[in-house]
C-alpha cells in the first residue's frame, strides 16, 4: 500500500510516530501525496488544535484516505485527545475521508516547567496540577505509546 506522511513536529515528539509509521509500512512506500492510498497526518498540538503551518498542505487531501495523529501536552484524558482529533478532523478539506486517529502525550521542553513553578508561587491551586501533568509527560511518547499508535494505524487498513 502506497502511503504519504504530512507532519509537523517542533522538539520531535510527533516525528516518533512519524518514524514508527515508516517503519511499519516500509520505507519504500511512501510516496508524494498525490499518488497515495493513505495520507497520515501528524501534528503537534498548538491551542487545542492542528499546527497552522500544515494549512497549505491540506487542500491536496480532498479525496484522500486519511490516518491523523498527533501529540499533546495534556496527557490521561482520552476525552481531551477526542477533542483535539476533532479539531485535526475539522480542518481538513471537504471529501477526506478519515479512516483512524490516534492522540497520545508528548513531553514538553524544560522552560515550561520552570514557568509554572514560578507561577506556583502565585497560584499554586492552578499551577501545582500542572506541574504533575509535565512531570507524567517525560519520556512519551514512549514504547507503549508507539506500539498503541502502529495498532491504530494497523487496524485502520
Ligand atoms: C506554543 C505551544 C502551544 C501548545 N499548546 C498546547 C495545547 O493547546 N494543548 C496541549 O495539550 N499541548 C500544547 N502544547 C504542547 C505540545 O503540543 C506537545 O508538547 C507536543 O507533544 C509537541 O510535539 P512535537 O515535539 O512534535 O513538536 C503546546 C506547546 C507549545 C510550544
Amino acid at each position: 500500500m502506497s502511503y504519504a506522511i504530512i507532519c509537523s513536529s517542533k522538539t520531535g515528539n510527533t516525528e516518533k510516530l512519524a518514524q514508527r509509521a515508516r517503519e511499519a509500512l516500509g520505507e519504500k512506500d511512501e510516496c508524494p501525496v498525490v499518488d497515495a492510498d493513505l495520507v497520515l497526518v501528524g501534528s503537534w498540538t498548538d491551542k487545542g488544535g492542528m499546527d497552522p503551518a500544515l494549512a497549505d498542505a491540506l487542500p491536496q487531501l480532498a479525496g484522500k484516505k486519511v490516518f491523523l495523529f498527533g501529540t499533546c501536552g495534556f496527557g490521561g484524558s482520552q476525552a481531551y485527545y477526542d477533542r483535539v482529533l476533532d479539531r485535526f478532523a475539522a480542518a481538513l478539506p471537504d471529501g477526506a475521508r478519515v479512516v483512524g486517529r490516534f492522540m497520545c502525550q508528548g513531553q514538553m521542553p524544560p522552560a515550561v516547567r520552570e514557568r509554572y513553578v514560578k507561577m506556583s508561587n502565585q497560584d499554586p491551586a492552578r499551577f501545582e496540577p500542572m506541574i504533575e501533568n509535565f512531570d507524567r509527560a517525560l519520556g512519551h511518547p514512549d514504547a507503549a505509546d508507539l506500539d498503541a499508535f502502529e495498532a491504530a494505524l494497523r487496524a485502520s487498513m
